[in-house]
């Protein structure tokens, strides 16, 4: 399904998913980011890379973290930004997702960043629009958000430099997160050899263990040794059925406090990419502690689209 991601000189062309990339691809990005990490710290912030480009914005769900750190990474670009408004939008009326691409298309966008409900919907606007028109997946119903795992690896690089050691857990409400698996993903790529998932068996997906990951149900257990720990929200919204007792019992089994990290090193890092639920899935002391990174993940955030624009727009030789 991600083969029309690359081009036939092996470049990415647009952004779908992590399956199906190879180990090349995801350090060409990593490194990509790098030099716009560094643009950061200078005084004049945007670069010339995107000028004249028209990037659209579509998100058919919410968005706080990926949809303003698409938008600035853009301005950076210097690349003209429309933020599409789907609520006052011509879908209300019956158009169809093509039709309301196609028009879009016809006013000369050269890219459109995609959020949508359904499982596949950016796939299937890559496969309908023109061949200079770029497609980025910035969350797909519960298949993938590929610039969210991109933008996790990026974080875990600053902070443990070699993939090939390290003990990862990813923490929560697997089943429905496109996030646990776009990272899975990432992380099998770059050669990570320990990959832990930790869940009530209610929130881990059927086969889950066919990607390679070791599965368990006790948090303690689980968090042994770790370096890096990847909580996730508990997403209710998608529950159609009661999966647990209550947050609060989940809490008491799943919830990350400072007792529960006794069992991980000083220096295992902690993560989430938002929203987190205070007291749901994570204690306010641990995700505002010395372990968190999670402002980081969102800093960078903007360095991963700027590299992930600049790279499927072909305007930067990587
Ligand atoms: N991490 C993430 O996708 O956050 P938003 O839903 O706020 O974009």
């Amino acid at each position: 399904m991600n083969n029309i991601q690359i081009n036939s000189q092996g470049q990415l062309k647009h952004f779908l998913g992590i399956e199906g990339l190879n180990r090349d691809i995801l350090l060409r990005i990593l490194d990509t980011a790098t030099s716009f990490i560094m643009d950061e710290s200078k005084a004049v912030k945007k670069v010339p890379i995107l000028r004249g480009k028209t990037i659209v914005n579509l998100f058919f769900e919410n968005s706080t973290r990926t949809r303003t750190t698409f938008e600035l990474a853009a301005k950076r670009l210097s690349a003209d930004v429309l933020n599409f408004n789907i609520n006052t939008s011509s879908t209300s009326k019956g158009e169809s997702l093509i039709d309301m691409l196609h028009n879009l298309q016809a006013m000369h966008c050269d890219m459109f960043v995609v959020r949508h409900s359904v499982t596949g919907a950016p796939h299937f606007m890559a496969q309908h629009i023109a061949p200079d028109v770029r497609i980025i997946n910035a969350g797909d119903g519960q298949h993938e958000h590929p610039t969210q795992a991109m933008l996790d690896m990026y974080t875990i690089r600053q902070h443990k430099p070699d993939f090939s050691s390290l003990r990862v857990a990813i923490v929560g409400d697997i089943l429905h997160s496109r996030v646990a698996r776009s990272d899975i993903h990432a992380l099998k790529i770059l050669g990570v050899p320990d990959i832990r998932v930790i869940a009530p068996k209610t929130l881990i997906p059927r086969e889950l263990d066919k990607l390679g990951v070791r599965i368990f149900n006790d948090l303690t257990t689980g968090l042994q040794d770790v370096d890096v720990i990847m909580m996730l929200r508990l997403q209710q919204e998608r529950m159609k059925t009661a999966l647990l007792p209550s947050t609060h019992e989940y809490f008491n089994y799943y919830g990350l406090t400072e007792k529960a990290l006794l069992v991980v090193d000083s220096d295992a890092i902690v993560m989430h990419p938002g929203p987190i639920n205070r007291g749901v899935e994570i204690d306010s002391l641990v995700a505002d502690g010395s372990r968190s990174v999670i402002l980081q993940q969102v800093s960078n955030g903007i360095a991963i689209r700027m590299a992930v624009m600049a790279m499927t727009l072909g305007t930067i030789e990587v």
